[in-house]
């Protein structure tokens, strides 16, 4: 008999050891040694378990014996027969093809709701088979191991356990994070794998207080570590690693209540109690501020400031989710300078988001808590005259390691928001040349005060036309040997990518969001004017092209709020990586829809439309830039054929 203990490595609970007398191979578990918390390491339960779920062909190991006599071998302890397969302890399977990683993800999830579709009266029946067509699947499940904290709990607790690693906190080393967020591997969303859940369970999509247990999980799994800590704390660790569970606990539950605070899963999204108060600001304060801009815009930032609707977009500061905040951003969108009074202008929310996420203690310091205040503003340059830029990976600009600091060198433009006097510091992206790295571990993002030698601030851009086009207007800006502290750098060298998909998580809809109240603001200057002009003998809307205008704009506004609210709704519930196909849907829609109801509108206008009398035209360049600004329709347009592709190849796999 040949005995060797298993699942050393990471084993922290009953220790498992695998034996072999000729060609039998056998697992046994027991108890640990020493002294035991009442309640845990219960084996005879486990044992209980396993037996009633071989017995229906669940697939567990096929559990042989029980031993209740501590005599024998020191502890109580069973044994079961040993299973030939590959246990994934990295949540990115590495070493597998993206095929075959998708697969095994289904076939996790199928068998999770295989266990739930058990009936508990009727486990002990003879009789139960595995669902026909269930073991034809090449990622088959062929046992589920380890039953030590199983119990007749909430399903949607275990489903939320399986996602926990779509949340997992950065401080805690347990899955290669970096390829896992960045890079197609093939491993399904959240949202996907929800969606299999369901469908195998013959349940609706929609999950009841999602984030009540993804919250859970991670309280429970701070709960066990600091358990495991503990045991080590008193001698009695399983394994010699235990002592770096001590430095878990906190991200884990720190991550829980990140969860529990977003308020998710609205039914229907009605305009929040919280959102009715900066629509009436607006409104209150509209005419006011057109009349005297520059001061009165001062004043009603005070004023929105006194009144707390400040940093709204913000989650972490306002409370508010994306939905709701979908709704105040549509009104803010009917008045151009009305973002701007709520501290929710672009590109500083993208930034503020950004310093948040990624940024360091000092940092946050330094930068994010005056752009919360207001009291400066910032940049973001990503985009170079001289390469496609709507492709990243060109980006050219250098950022070189020289000692304890970094000197970038590279020109950009369409800078927004550099010409505006408060704007004090740039986002820079740029590349920290890595001849070993892969073509999306090439650039890193740095922090540049506009003030360092170096940063020159060559020209204004227009648009059609328009210098001041909002923040202050958009900027070419050369850096020439501009030489910043090394601490400086944002996250890491090679990380720049990690970072801009964070940073254009949420802030990335909130343009759209902004734009179904300017298409509103459109469609009713189209109503006012097409109910006074007369021409040919009636009313300009009685003529039926203009009516179909009309109704074609109220048609296409509700399809692109919607969307937008949906898109909202999917990063609240899902985060912006399972919200990736909506985020580029509605970020072609908008615009494009938008685009189309100003024109009608100018035309309706008459000449009056492209003239000063008129927002129109404005609206039409800021609109018109949107389908250039947060990147190019082609690219979200392929994207989103990409995406719809794999989701497509997908639910004909699980058909099979
Ligand atoms: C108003 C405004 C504000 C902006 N603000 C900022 C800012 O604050 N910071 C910043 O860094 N940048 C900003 N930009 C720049 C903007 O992000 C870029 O213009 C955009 O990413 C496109 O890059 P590019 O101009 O280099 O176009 P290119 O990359 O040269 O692309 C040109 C065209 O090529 C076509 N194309 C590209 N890729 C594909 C594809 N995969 N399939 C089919 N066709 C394709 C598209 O038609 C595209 O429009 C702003 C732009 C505008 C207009
Ligand atoms: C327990 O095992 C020991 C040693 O194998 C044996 O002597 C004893 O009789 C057993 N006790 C019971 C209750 O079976
Ligand atoms: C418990 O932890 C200590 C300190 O890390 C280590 O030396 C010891 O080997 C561990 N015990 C076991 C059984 O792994
Ligand atoms: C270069 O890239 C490799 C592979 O990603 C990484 O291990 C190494 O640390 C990087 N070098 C620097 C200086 O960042």
């Amino acid at each position: 008999l040949t005995i060797s203990l298993l699942l050393s490595r990471s084993g922290q609970s009953n220790p498992t050891f695998y034996l072999q007398k000729g060609f039998q191979q056998y697992v046994l578990r027991k108890k640990p040694p020493g002294p035991l918390l009442p309640k845990a390491h219960k084996i005879d339960r486990e044992f209980k378990v396993q037996k009633a779920l071989f017995s229906i062909g669940f697939p567990v190991p096929k559990p042989l014996l029980y031993c209740s006599n501590a005599s024998v071998i020191g502890t109580e302890f069973y044994v079961m027969e040993h299973v030939q397969g590959r246990i994934f302890r990295d949540f990115t399977i590495p070493g597998v093809s993206p095929a075959e990683r998708s697969a095994i993800y289904v076939a996790m999830i199928e068998t999770l709701a295989q266990l739930h579709s058990l009936n508990i009266h009727s486990l002990q029946l003879e009789g139960y088979g595995i669902g026909s067509g269930y073991c034809k699947r090449q990622s088959r499940v062929i046992a589920v191991l380890d039953w030590e904290l199983s119990t007749i709990g909430h399903p949607l607790s275990d489903l939320a356990h399986l996602c926990m690693f779509y949340f997992w906190p950065r401080a805690v080393p347990l899955i290669s994070q970096g390829s896992f967020f960045q890079e197609d591997i093939g491993i399904p969303s959240m949202e996907e794998l929800i969606s299999v859940y369901c469908r195998c369970r013959g349940i609706t999509p929609i999950l009841p207080n999602w984030n009540f247990f993804l919250a859970l999980s991670f309280f429970k799994m701070a709960a066990i570590v600091q358990g495991v800590y503990s045991r080590y704390l008193l001698g009695n660790n399983v394994s010699e690693n235990s002592f770096q569970f001590a430095n878990v606990v906190q991200p884990l539950a720190e991550t829980g209540l990140q969860l529990s605070k977003s308020r998710y899963s609205k039914e229907r999204p009605e305009l929040a109690e919280e959102a009715t108060q900066p629509c009436s600001f607006i409104h209150k304060h509209e005419r006011a501020v057109k009349e005297n801009m520059q001061h009165r815009r001062e004043v009603s930032q005070e004023m929105a400031k006194a009144e707390g609707l400040w940093n709204l977009f913000l989650p972490a500061v306002s409370g508010l989710n994306q939905v709701d905040y979908a709704l105040i951003a549509e009104e803010t969108g009917k008045c151009f300078f009305a973002p701007d009074v709520f501290n929710c202008q672009a590109p500083d929310t993208g930034n503020m988001e950004l310093l948040h996420l990624y940024g360091n203690e000092k940092q946050k310091q330094q930068w994010l808590e005056p752009l919360l205040q207001g009291s400066i503003a910032s940049c973001f340059c990503m985009t170079e005259p001289d390469v496609a830029s709507s492709d990243a990976t060109n980006i050219e600009c250098s950022i070189q390691r020289d000692g304890d600091s970094y000197v970038i060198n590279g020109k950009k433009w369409w800078s927004s928001g550099a010409g505006n006097p408060k704007c004090k510091i740039a986002v820079v992206l740029g590349r920290t040349r890595n001849t070993s790295a892969s073509r999306h571990k090439q650039h890193s993002m740095i922090l540049v005060p506009i003030s360092t030698p170096g940063v020159e601030v060559v020209r204004p851009l227009s648009v059609f036309g328009y210098m001041d086009h909002l923040h202050g207007g958009h900027f070419e800006i050369h850096f020439n040997q501009v030489r910043v502290p090394a601490t400086n750098l944002i996250l890491g060298e090679g990380r720049g990518f990690e970072i801009a998909q964070g940073r254009l998580g949420p802030g990335r809809i909130h343009h759209c969001m902004r734009v179904v109240g300017l298409a509103e603001r459109a469609l009713q200057i189209m109503c006012k004017r097409a109910a006074q002009r007369v021409a040919f003998k009636k009313k300009l809307y009685s003529h039926e092209v203009v009516a179909h205008w009309i109704a074609e704009s109220r048609i296409a506004i509700e399809e692109i709020r919607l969307l937008t609210l949906r898109a909202a709704h999917k990063i609240d519930t899902l985060g912006s990586a399972g919200a990736k196909k909506e985020i580029a849907m509605i970020k072609v829609a908008a615009p494009r829809a938008a685009c189309k109801i100003i024109d009608q509108a100018i035309q309706v206008c008459g000449g009056a439309g492209l003239s000063q009398d008129y927002p129109l035209a404005y609206m039409y360049a800021l609109t018109r830039s949107l389908r250039l600004a947060d990147g190019p329709d082609e690219v979200h347009l392929s994207a989103i054929a990409k995406l719809e592709l794999k989701d497509q190849a997908r639910s004909l796999m699980a058909k099979m």
